[in-house]
C-alpha cells in the first residue's frame, strides 16, 4: 500500500483527525480567520501548520496565515516565542514570568488569541493544546491558560529491529526499518512525530533495547548520516532522538579486546564515538542501555557494577549535554524452581539500591512500573522512591505484551494512574510515585516517563483501533499525571472517533471497563504469568512455573501464591517503606488484588470480600468472560454510528477477545478445580 493510500484510511490521522464540528457554538469557537507568526524557526512553523490544518478541519473552512506587519482584523491567533515575537510577549502579560522552558500561555485579548512560550517546543504544545480544546468544544471564550509539563523527560522506546520486525510489536512491521536497513517513509515518520508531540512526547529511542549485530553499528559512519536525517524530522516536532547501544560495542565495533568500563582505552573509544555522533546530530539525546539483563553484555563481565558502566558512558556524553538512560530490568537470580527463597521480584532493588548516589548527574535509571514484567497486576516497584540521590524514570509498556497483544481491549491508563498515585512514603504521605519521577520529592532536575511504544506499520498505527487510546493517554499523563483516565478516554474518543456524545459515552464506558475485564478472566489476585512462554499470548497456567528465573504462583493441591514476606518468605515485602511494608507483610491487611503476589494461602482462605480464593477465581473468570461478550454487544450498538472501517476492525477484535476470554476461563477454572478438588459453590460447569 502506498503512503498516500495509507493516509486515507480511517484511523491514520488518529486523534489529529480534526473531524468537522457540527455544533454551531463549538464551530463558532474555532472560527479563527487568521494566524500570525513572524518566526521562521521550524518548530514554530510546524505549530502554525498544525493550526492551519486543525482549524481548517474543525471549522470546515481554510484559515489564512498572515505576516506580522499586515493589518489584521477579525478573530485570529498570534503565536510565537517571547524572544522572537515581542508582541506575543506583551500580550501574554505577567504569565511570562511563571513559565518553564516547555510551558505555554494561551490568552484571549479582544479578538486575538495569543499562544506564547519561552521555546518553540512550548509554542508547539500550546498550538496542540488549543486545537484539543477546540476539537472537544471546551475552549473558553476568554482563555487565560498557563500550562507546563510535570515531567522533564517524556520518552518513547521503540523496540524496533533493523530487519523490520518489532519485539513485542502487534501492529505490523517497523516504520523505521526494513530488510536490514534504516528505511522509512519521511511522511510517515513525520506523522508519527506529530502524534507524539501532540500528546507531549519529547524524546524517542529508535531501536530495540536488545541491540543486534547491525544495530550495534548505529554508532558508526555507516549509519549516522541516515540517523541524522531521522533526527531532523523529529526535531521539527521538538522530539530528541536517542538510540539503544550494546555495552560490548568497543569489542564488536571498535575491535578492542575488552569493554571494561574502567579501561582507559575503552573510555577513550566511547568519547570518540560521542564526538562523531554529536558532529552528525548536535542535539542527540543520548544512550538507552540494557546491560547485564537477559544475557545482554554489561559491566559484570569485568567485575564492575552498573554505576561503573553507566558513568563511563555518561562521561563521554556529558560535554554535549547527552544523557545515559540505564535500565533496571535485571533478574539474574537463577534459581531452582523448588527453591522458594530467592525471588526475581527482589532483583532490581537488590542490585541498584546499594548504588544510590553513585551515578553521574546525567544518568537516569529507567525502572519498570512493577518488580516483575508488565503484568496486568503487580505492586509498584519498591525501587521507585527508594533512591534519594539518583535520577529516576518510570517505564511503562504501552504495547500490550501481557495484556492482550492489541487483540483484546485493555485500556492501560487506569493502571498507570494507580501506579503514579501510589504513596511510596519516601518522605511521608506527600511522596506518590508521580512526585518521585518528576523529581520533586528529592529535588532532582532530571526525571520523567519512558514507555514502550505500541505502533507499527498498520494504517491505524496500533492494530486494535482502540489501542490508540493507550499511546495518547501515555503522553497526556506524562505532561499531566493529574488527568483522570476518564478524561483522557473522552479526549481520545472525541478527537479520534468523532464528536457524537452518545458514541463517546459508549466508547469511554468500554475503555474504562476493559482493564478490569481483562484482569478478571486472566490472572487472579496479583499472581500473573499464567501465559504461554515466549510469545506470551493465551492461557497456560504453568507456562512459567518451572522457569528457572523466578517464582510465579506455586499452586499445589493445598494452596497458591508466593510467600514474599520477611518473616517466612523471600523478604521482598521488606523492600517497601514503613507502613507499606507492614501492609504487604500482613496476610490480614494485604489488599485482595495483590494477595497472591505476597502470600501463599490455602484455596479456602477468605478474602476481604468474604469469599474464598478458589471461589474468587471461578467467579471472576465466569464474570470476565461474560463481560468480554458484553463488549461485543456494546460495540454492536454503535452500528452505523461510527466509521465503517473502524467498526469492522474493532468488531473482529471484540469477537476474538470474547472467544479467547472463554478459553481463558475454562483453562484457568479447570486447572484450579483439578488442583484444589473444590467445586464451584454456584454449581456452574467448569470444564
Ligand atoms: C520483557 C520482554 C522482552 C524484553 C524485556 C525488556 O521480558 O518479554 O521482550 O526484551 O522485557 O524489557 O528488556
Amino acid at each position: 500500500m502506498s503512503q498516500q493510500t495509507i493516509n486515507e484510511q480511517f484511523g491514520y490521522q488518529a486523534w489529529l483527525a480534526y473531524h468537522p464540528l457540527a455544533d454551531e457554538a463549538k464551530r463558532e469557537a474555532a472560527n479563527y480567520r487568521w494566524i500570525a507568526s513572524c518566526e521562521q524557526e521550524e518548530t514554530v512553523q510546524a505549530a502554525v501548520s498544525e493550526l492551519v490544518r486543525g482549524i481548517g478541519g474543525l471549522r470546515g473552512e481554510a484559515v489564512q496565515v498572515s505576516k506580522e506587519q499586515e493589518p489584521i482584523t477579525g478573530k485570529g491567533i498570534r503565536i510565537g516565542t517571547f524572544k522572537g515575537n515581542e508582541e506575543v510577549r506583551l500580550l501574554c502579560g505577567d504569565a511570562v514570568e511563571r513559565l518553564s522552558m516547555e510551558g505555554f500561555v494561551i490568552r484571549t485579548v479582544g479578538d486575538i488569541t495569543v499562544i506564547g512560550a519561552n521555546t518553540s517546543a512550548g509554542v508547539l504544545y500550546g498550538a496542540f493544546h488549543l486545537l484539543r480544546l477546540l476539537a472537544l468544544g471546551n475552549a473558553p471564550a476568554d482563555s487565560d491558560i498557563v500550562e507546563k509539563p510535570a515531567n522533564g523527560l517524556r520518552m518513547i522506546n521503540q523496540w524496533d529491529n533493523i530487519d523490520g520486525s518489532i519485539e513485542r510489536g502487534y501492529a505490523g512491521q517497523s516504520i523505521f526499518y526494513a530488510n536490514n536497513e534504516i528505511s522509512y517513509d519521511s511522511e510517515r515518520i513525520q506523522d508519527y512525530a506529530r502524534l507524539l508531540a501532540s500528546t507531549s512526547v519529547n524524546a524517542i529511542a529508535i531501536n530495540n533495547v536488545n541491540v543486534h549485530r547491525l544495530e550495534t553499528m548505529f554508532l558508526t559512519e555507516a549509519y549516522l548520516p541516515r540517523i541524522a536525517e531521522l533526527a531532523a524530522i523529529l526535531r521539527r516536532y521538538a522530539i530528541k532522538l536517542y538510540f539503544s547501544i550494546n555495552f560490548a560495542s568497543p569489542i564488536e565495533v571498535g575491535g578492542l579486546q575488552t569493554a571494561d568500563p574502567l579501561d582507559a582505552e575503552v573510555r577513550e573509544w566511547w568519547k570518540s564515538r560521542a564526538a562523531d555522533i554529536y558532529a552528525a546530530i548536535p542535539d542527540f539525546g543520548g544512550f538507552l542501555v540494557k546491560a547485564d539483563s537477559e544475557n545482554r553484555p554489561g559491566p559484570f563481565t569485568y567485575g564492575r557494577d552498573h554505576a561503573d558502566g553507566a558513568n563511563m558512558l555518561a562521561e563521554a556524553l556529558a560535554p554535549y549535554g547527552g544523557l545515559v538512560i540505564w535500565r533496571c530490568f535485571v533478574y539474574n537470580c537463577k534459581q531452582d524452581w523448588r527453591d522458594r527463597t530467592t525471588d526475581r521480584a527482589r532483583a532490581a532493588y537488590d542490585h541498584f539500591m546499594p548504588l544510590d548516589g553513585a551515578f553521574h548527574p546525567n544518568v537516569l535509571l529507567q525502572i519498570k512500573n512493577g518488580p516483575m514484567d508488565f503484568q496486568v497486576r503487580e505492586p509498584v516497584s519498591p525501587l521507585l522512591g527508594a533512591m534519594e540521590h539518583t535520577n529516576q524514570l518510570i517505564e511503562f509498556q504501552i504495547t500490550q505484551e501481557y495484556t492482550g497483544q492489541q487483540r483484546h481491549l485493555c485500556y492501560l491508563v487506569p493502571q498507570w494512574r494507580t501506579v503514579l498515585d501510589f504513596q511510596t512514603l519516601a518522605q511521608g504521605a506527600a511522596s506518590p510515585v508521580k512526585r518521585i519521577v518528576d523529581g520533586s520529592v528529592y529535588g532532582r532536575e532530571l526525571g520523567g516517563f519512558a514507555a514502550v511504544s505500541n505502533i507499527g506499520s498498520d494504517a491505524n498505527w496500533t492494530g486494535h483501533p482502540l489501542a490508540q487510546a493507550n499511546l495518547y493517554g501515555y503522553g497526556r499523563l506524562a505532561w499531566n499525571p493529574e488527568l483522570t483516565a476518564e478524561e483522557i478516554a473522552r479526549e481520545w474518543a472525541a478527537q479520534a472517533i468523532g464528536p457524537d456524545e452518545a458514541v463517546i459515552d459508549t466508547v469511554c464506558e468500554m475503555l474504562m471497563a476493559s482493564l478490569d475485564i481483562y484482569e478478571s478472566y486472566t490472572a487472579p489476585l496479583g499472581v500473573g504469568w499464567m501465559v504461554n512462554p515466549n510469545h506470551h499470548y493465551g492461557p497456560n497456567v504453568d507456562g512459567y512455573e518451572y522457569d528457572r528465573w523466578g517464582t510465579y504462583h506455586f499452586a499445589d493441591r493445598d494452596g497458591i501464591g508466593v510467600n514474599r514476606t520477611v518473616q517466612s518468605g523471600t523478604g521482598y515485602a521488606g523492600q517497601y517503606i514503613g507502613e507499606n511494608a507492614a501492609i504487604y507483610e500482613s496476610l490480614e491487611r494485604c489488599p485482595d488484588e495483590l494477595l497472591l503476589f505476597f502470600h501463599h494461602v490455602p484455596y479456602t482462605h477468605r478474602l476481604h470480600s468474604g469469599i474464598t480464593v478458589v471461589q474468587h477465581i471461578y467467579d471472576t473468570h465466569f464474570d470476565g468472560a461474560e463481560r468480554a461478550e458484553g463488549l461485543v454487544r456494546k460495540w454492536q450498538s454503535l452500528t452505523g454510528l461510527v466509521n465503517e472501517e473502524l467498526y469492522r476492525l474493532a468488531q473482529a477484535r471484540f469477537s476474538e477477545q470474547a472467544a479467547h476470554a472463554k478459553e481463558w476461563r475454562d483453562i484457568i477454572n479447570t486447572y484450579f478445580y483439578r488442583k484444589s478438588g473444590i467445586a464451584d459453590e454456584r454449581g456452574r460447569t467448569i470444564y
